[in-house]
């Protein structure tokens, strides 16, 4: 990645470039108003299938050749597309069986895009044939800066041909009929196999209840199909160009691929985001999926892709207000990105997305966005992403892939949003600023002093056998309700409730007793001396060596334990049986970061977000981004220079709305204790 990094001053700035949209003409005014922007990497050939091989077989490169070209004279670097993405019209029309079938039988038209079952083999054979032609064709370019493969990869077909795959997957799995049977527990309505061809893709069925482990299993399959065909083009582009980068674009947040087994193919993470201008709480869910990119592939990572301004797919497409696309891009360069690109270079006349903003809007340069525009460029050339090294975070939340799918699929005591839930931890963190790697279920925990486990509703014995290492080591682990209830085959753990877990935390689980929509259980918390409010879910526990920290107050459930706390070997398991108000999980989140000698910075004002990179020399820069309209008084450290200004600051900082700081200090000469 170094030569990528270097062809770039600061942090590398551009977005999605669809020359073919428009004339000859409009290419010299591109890269004119692209040096006065500062962009110099742009996103080619996205969708580029249909024009690049118009008829099967029939290649015409010349207008990509031009562009790379054009682009490269004037000192534009390419990120360059697959173009696999969406396949062309010939595909749809001659080979029906390459379109996906949804859930309920019907076959996707051509119309739009991505139009491709992951399975069909024809799919995959023209994909691998064009990914050829493209690498060898360009290799060794000088424009050629690095491979995006496809595009947010995505989609799930039930068709035959993906019904034939999956059963292969599932003979590969499992090996003999019988040990699917086992898994799968087949003996429940007598739905036993005797032989891998009779399994279907689990498309609806005449009841609503559908044997989960069966639809697990083809969430995984198809997370697998796809990221085949993301690794097969990998492999012809590595064989080509071994020394050239290779990425795809995730999608933030996004459920259904399991981004943990993704982020090991290509060379670096890059992650596609969309914060909604008109949510408030749009940017928590922005730092956490910067926050998992960084954590996915380690720092840094690319911004491949966020909006100017409005989208075009919402039911109202507010636009950011002014500043926003500002402190947004530098909101994923404080959590470690090293490039801010957007969707897309020139607003288009046509088709489906002509109401989507870019960085040349349609009104043209005369615009407060093209102000904002270059100037979030000029700030981005002088800041160099790379060099500002890591964001430091002693504290984990785990995300587990299988536990999301799992927990969706219904027949829970209680309906769990997965993600939802996950997100309210990290809110609670994220706005005490205490710095958050998001970790996999079974990763190694040593760098970290907490550790959170969020509603992990399945756990494998890998994961669990971690979480004791982790606890008898030292650590301190949080975990809730719903964590660790069935293994990896949506079995339920047993005998009793989550019994490893419970082990550890020193309790046993007697009830599941799920809290009907609106119920308020009181929880009284005597060793913070303050009263909260718990809802949703109360596991029924009775400590067995835990001691308890709070309990209901009143209600069938008075004196039931809430929050149980067990020391083990050098560390600590604390366990939340119902979910507490943001209050309550603030207070015991805060209280086990310092009982784990976790930092805790001072409050920031209400929508203040702060984010310390440290380089390896001890260079910090604390970023500190106001997402609130108002003015917010900040107390800064004092001996800190603003990198984006240059202007020493004080330490009273009048931050206006929408404004951001990046705040240099020298390495500290503190001393801030040993890790363990
Ligand atoms: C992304 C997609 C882009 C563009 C953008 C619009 O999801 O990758 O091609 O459609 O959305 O916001």
């Amino acid at each position: 990645m170094r030569a990528f990094y270097d062809r770039f001053a600061g942090t590398a700035y551009g977005g999605d470039y669809n020359p073919e949209q428009w004339p000859r003409e409009a290419w010299d005014e591109d890269v004119r108003l692209m040096a006065e922007a500062g962009v110099k990497l742009v996103t080619v050939n996205v969708f580029g299938w249909g024009l690049l091989e118009p008829e099967e077989g029939c290649y015409d490169f010349g207008w990509l050749d031009e562009v790379m070209e054009h682009l490269d004279r004037h000192g534009v670097a390419v990120d360059l597309a697959t173009g696999t993405a969406s396949p062309p019209a010939w595909m749809a029309a001659r080979y029906p069986d390459s379109r996906p079938v949804s859930e309920t039988g019907v076959r996707a038209a051509f119309g739009g895009r991505a139009q491709f079952s992951p399975s069909s083999p024809v799919y995959r054979r023209a994909a691998g044939r064009l990914v050829e032609q493209l690498a060898s064709r360009y290799s060794g370019h000088p424009a050629l800066a690095m491979w995006h493969v496809g595009n947010e990869f995505s989609g799930v077909s039930y068709d035959e041909g993906s019904a034939q795959a999956f059963r292969s997957w599932l003979a590969r799995r499992y090996g003999t009929v019988e040990a699917l049977n086992e898994a799968w527990g087949t003996r429940v309505w007598a739905q036993h196999y005797t032989s891998f061809e009779h399994v279907p893709a689990p498309g609806v069925a005449p009841s609503e209840l559908r044997n989960p482990t069966h639809r697990l299993d083809f969430t995984r399959f198809t997370s697998d199909a796809l990221l085949d065909c993301y690794r097969a083009e990998v492999e012809i582009l590595r064989r080509h160009t071994p020394d050239t980068p290779v990425t795809t674009n995730f999608m933030a947040s996004y459920k259904p691929l399991d981004y943990w087994a993704w982020s090991e193919v290509g060379d670096v993470v890059s992650l596609d985001s969309y914060p909604d201008p008109a949510d408030l709480e749009a940017v928590v869910e922005a730092a956490f999926a910067y926050d998992l990119a960084r954590s996915l592939g380690g720092e840094p990572w690319l911004l491949m892709e966020h909006a100017v301004g409005a989208v075009s797919w919402r039911e109202v497409n507010v636009p950011r207000p002014p500043g926003q696309m500002r402190v947004g891009s530098l909101q994923a360069v404080a959590r470690g990105a090293a490039a801010v690109l957007a969707f897309q270079w020139r607003g288009t006349r046509h088709g489906a997305e002509k109401w989507h903003s870019s960085l040349l809007p349609h009104a043209g340069t005369a615009t407060r966005t093209w102000r904002e525009v270059t100037g979030v460029g000029r700030e981005l050339a002088s800041l160099p992403a790379t060099a500002l090294g890591r964001v430091e975070a002693r504290v984990a939340l785990v995300l587990g892939y299988d536990s999301w799918w799992a927990c969706e699929q219904g027949n829970l005591p209680r309906q769990p949003r997965y993600l939802e839930e996950l997100l309210e931890v990290y809110r609670v963190l994220w706005a005490r600023d205490i710095p958050v790697d998001i970790v996999a279920p079974g990763a190694p925990l040593q760098a970290y002093d907490v550790v959170v486990l969020t509603q992990l509703y399945l756990a494998d014995d890998t994961a669990i056998d971690t979480w004791n290492e982790f606890v008898n080591s030292g650590g301190h682990l949080v975990a809730t309700f719903c964590t660790a209830l069935v293994d990896e085959t949506d079995t339920l753990r047993g005998p009793g409730y989550a019994p490893e877990l419970a082990d550890l935390a020193g309790l046993r689980i007697s009830e599941i007793a799920p809290q009907r929509e609106g119920a308020v259980l009181v929880v009284e918390c005597p060793a913070c001396d303050q009263t909260h409010t718990a809802s949703t879910w109360l596991d029924v526990v009775e400590p067995a060596g835990a001691a308890v920290l709070a309990r209901i107050v009143d209600g069938p459930h008075a004196g039931d334990p809430v929050a149980l706390r067990r020391t083990v070997g050098f560390g600590a398991i604390t366990y939340l049986t119902t979910k507490l108000d943001a209050t309550g999980l603030g207070h015991l989140l805060v209280q086990v970061c310092d009982a784990a000698g976790v930092h805790v910075p001072p409050p920031t004002p209400q929508g203040v977000e702060t984010v310390s990179r440290r380089s390896p020399s001890g260079l910090e820069t604390v970023f500190v981004l106001n997402h609130a309209d108002a003015v917010a008084s900040v107390r800064l450290r004092p001996g800190g220079r603003d990198l984006l200004t240059g202007r020493p600051l004080g330490t009273e900082l009048e931050l206006a709305g929408h404004d951001c700081v990046a705040v240099r200090y020298p390495p500290a000469i503190t001393d801030e204790g040993p890790r363990r």
